[in-house]
């Protein structure tokens, strides 16, 4: 009696450890350095996830505390990347687990979400048949229209020679977000753009992952619980056509249905793939028979001050040094005063805090506050930031990604080079739109009077040694911008 009473205990207890907090997730891989690929030799692999959780789970809970701190965001019970080949290959190629807890970059209020990124390195051997690795948890994933349950993300990684020039592959990417809002209803299929890229310059294609599939010589569960057909409704098709990847798809309630694809790199005339890895998204399908206004129009990422960066681009920041930037978005109807903007999804470098929901600029923009001082540990890496902003009847925007190099601190560099105050320092460590600012009053400062002159020339001065800090900034930039 007393052993089944806490039998019951036990398990009352697991499942509130796996209770529907899986919202999907994604993982590649890719060489650190480019050189040559030896088979039978050691070489540094970088194997990056990013997941998401829901923020209501302990295990996945996140404030802003959590992504100061690096704090970890995942499940207990199981949280690693197994590999799933036979032993022998397994061994031979030196693969030891990678931990799935990975540090919580962004947390979404209004959809309830925890999001974390890591990047991984492992000393890998380069063996001639490649490894099937994957995240495989029973339970669970969050409660879907369709499906759910367990969850599987399987990998292959393949470091023998490519043929055409014996480097070492690297996986195909998505910066997908991990959740899309679909409407319900009456409006025709909706087709979401599935972004993909090759570092190496391969084909790419998308499929359904699968419930069986041969993967690097084994067969494997792709998918878990939200395989197709189960997840999706029948008609939902993926089109991979050109390295673009669509989703065709009518969803007939409101509520979460998850997509598992599998992402893949050929060489030209190729029909073996080079890599596998896995993508798994949420769709959020919402109610859009009674919007707040009769705009269609979806928002729009306007600016991203102080930088501005284009999309795609890349900016400098300096390490120890706070970075703040605003994410400015318009509604679709600027006229229209029924229209706001009612969130933005973030995926973000870690340490870098977001304010929560979106503020008021000018109506119609909508704005949330960036900062982030990013660590010693970040020196010389470079982060993507993205973000897509929501309006009221639940429109999104495209997404607008771009990236963050974090440089040396370059402050020092000029203080020492310029033999002035410390007024100096501090003109230097702000930004271009500030100098431009400084230029703009020194002119009208000349035509006023002679007396002036003077003080201008003092001032002039210290904007030259200004632009000197944002040129070397610029060249890096440009350089980064190239490779
Ligand atoms: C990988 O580890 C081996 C020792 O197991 C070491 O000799 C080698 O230098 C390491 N390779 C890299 C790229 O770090
Ligand atoms: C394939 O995509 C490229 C790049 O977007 C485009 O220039 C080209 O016209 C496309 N080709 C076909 C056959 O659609
Ligand atoms: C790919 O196949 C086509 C058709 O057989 C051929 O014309 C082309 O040269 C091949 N390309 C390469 C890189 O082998
Ligand atoms: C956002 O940043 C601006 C400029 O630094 C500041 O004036 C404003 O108070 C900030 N708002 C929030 C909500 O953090
Ligand atoms: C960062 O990169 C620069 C230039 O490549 C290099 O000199 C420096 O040692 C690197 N610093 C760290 C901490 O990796």
């Amino acid at each position: 009696m007393t052993v089944q009473f806490l039998f019951l205990i036990f398990s009352i207890h697991i499942n509130s450890i796996h209770c529907a907090h899986f919202r999907g997730g994604a993982i590649t891989w890719r060489p650190e350095s480019n050189q040559n690929s030896v088979l039978n030799t050691d070489r540094n692999i970088i194997i990056e996830q990013r997941y998401a959780w829901s923020k209501s789970t302990a295990a996945s809970a996140c404030t802003t505390a959590t992504i100061l701190s690096f704090g970890t965001i995942g499940e207990n019970v199981v949280s690693i990347i197994q590999c799933y080949s036979p032993a022998v290959k397994c061994t031979s190629a030196m693969y030891t687990t990678v931990s799935t807890l990975v540090p919580c970059t962004d947390y979404n209020i209004v959809l309830g979400t925890s999001y974390g990124y890591s990047s991984t390195t492992r000393n890998l051997t380069a063996i001639s048949s490649g490894i099937v690795v994957g995240y495989v948890v029973s339970g669970a994933w969050l409660t879907l229209q369709l499906g759910g349950g367990g969850w599987d993300l399987m990998m292959y990684i393949n470091m023998r020679p490519r043929s055409d020039n014996q480097l070492i592959n690297s996986s195909p990417v998505s910066d997908i977000s991990l959740v899309t809002y679909v409407p319900v209803g009456g409006i025709g299929p909706t087709s979401i753009d599935i972004p993909m890229s090759d570092a190496d310059g391969d084909n790419i294609e998308c499929r359904f992952s699968l419930a069986s599939n041969t993967l690097g010589g084994i067969v494997v569960d792709e998918c878990g619980g939200v395989c197709q057909p189960v997840a999706l409704p029948a008609l939902t098709q993926l089109i991979s056509n050109n390295n673009t990847c669509t989703l065709i798809v009518t969803l007939p309630t409101v509520g979460y249905y998850a997509v598992a694809v599998q992402l893949e790199d050929y060489m030209v005339n190729s029909t073996t793939p080079l890599s596998s890895v896995p993508l798994q998204f949420l769709l959020l399908a919402y109610d859009a028979s009674n919007p707040v206004s009769t705009c269609t129009v979806p928002p729009t990422i306007t600016s991203i001050p102080p930088d501005f960066p284009a999309e795609g681009a890349t900016i400098t920041v300096q390490v120890n040094f706070p970075y703040k930037a605003m994410v400015i978005a318009q509604t679709g109807c600027p006229l229209d005063p029924d229209l706001s903007i009612s969130n933005f999804i973030t995926a973000s470098p870690p340490g870098m805090l977001k304010s929560n929901l979106p503020f008021v600029l000018v109506a119609p923009s909508y704005a949330i506050n960036l900062t982030w001082t990013p660590t010693i540990d970040q020196l010389n890496q470079t982060y993507q930031f993205c973000a897509i902003a929501i309006d009221i009847d639940y429109h999104e925007s495209s997404q607008y990604c771009f990236f963050i190099f974090v440089g040396p601190q370059t402050t020092t560099t000029t203080t020492t080079s310029t033999t002035t105050t410390t007024t100096t320092t501090t003109t230097t460590s702000t930004t271009t739109s500030t100098t431009t600012t400084t230029t703009t009053s020194t002119a009208s400062t000349t035509s006023t009077t002679s007396t002036s002159t003077t003080t201008t020339s003092a001032t002039t001065s210290t904007t030259t040694s200004t632009t000197t800090t944002t040129t070397s900034k610029c060249s890096l930039r440009t350089l980064r911008f190239s490779d």
